[in-house]
């Protein structure tokens, strides 16, 4: 089925060829600003994982990756803002740069929950990459320094982001069909 006649989606958003393009712009940044260091990139399970293997691809300099599960959505279509850590990091983070990489930024809460997490281990520096930005959708202030797209306050799902734990392996995010969960 084409990506365009998919009833599941009242609009596709980005492609893949989009995002790769995305992040291959962000991964040319990371590599520049992060020259001569070697951060750690703490991948938020699970939405995060395409958009990591795209940007991972991407950088040339040397990295670590981790990776770390927090749930705020629990299969929802809003985040229920209750953050829970459900797999921790490996890594020690103490005097590391570290970089955040995480599909979206949307109400902010996982992302502050994770930035002061991060800074309470010692964390020399904390930055993120995010695929996707929901600026409307912020309930506090935080910014993400690498971001791959800003985008309405819609739901949104696929390349990563789940519809119900379903559709993160589309290879292209869109705009789910409202009929879908009204
Ligand atoms: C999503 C997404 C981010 C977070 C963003 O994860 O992957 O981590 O929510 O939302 P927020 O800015 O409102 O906090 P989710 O909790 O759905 O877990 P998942 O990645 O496993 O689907």
């Amino acid at each position: 089925m084409s990506e365009l006649a998919d009833p599941r989606f009242t609009k596709i958003l980005h492609n893949h060829q989009e995002i790769e393009g995305a992040a291959k712009r962000i991964a040319a940044r990371i590599d520049q600003d992060y020259a001569g260091k070697t951060p750690v990139m703490v991948v938020v399970l699970k939405g995060a994982v395409m958009w990591a293997g795209d940007l991972f691809r991407n950088i040339t300099n040397d990295i670590e990756m981790d990776f770390i599960d927090i749930a705020s959505y629990h299969g929802g279509i809003s985040s229920s803002n209750k953050i829970t850590l459900r797999t921790d990091l490996t890594t020690d983070v103490k005097d590391r740069d570290v970089i955040i990489v995480e599909d979206i930024v949307d109400t902010g809460l996982s992302l502050r929950f994770l930035e002061d997490l991060l800074k309470s281990r010692g964390a020399r520096s904390v930055q993120t990459a995010t695929m996707l930005n929901k600026k409307a959708g912020h309930k506090i202030d935080v910014s993400a320094k690498y971001v791959g797209f800003e985008i309405d306050n819609e739901f949104v799902a696929g390349y990563g982001l789940d519809y119900q734990e379903i559709w993160r392996n589309l290879p292209f995010i869109g705009v789910v069909n409202p009929e879908i969960y009204s």
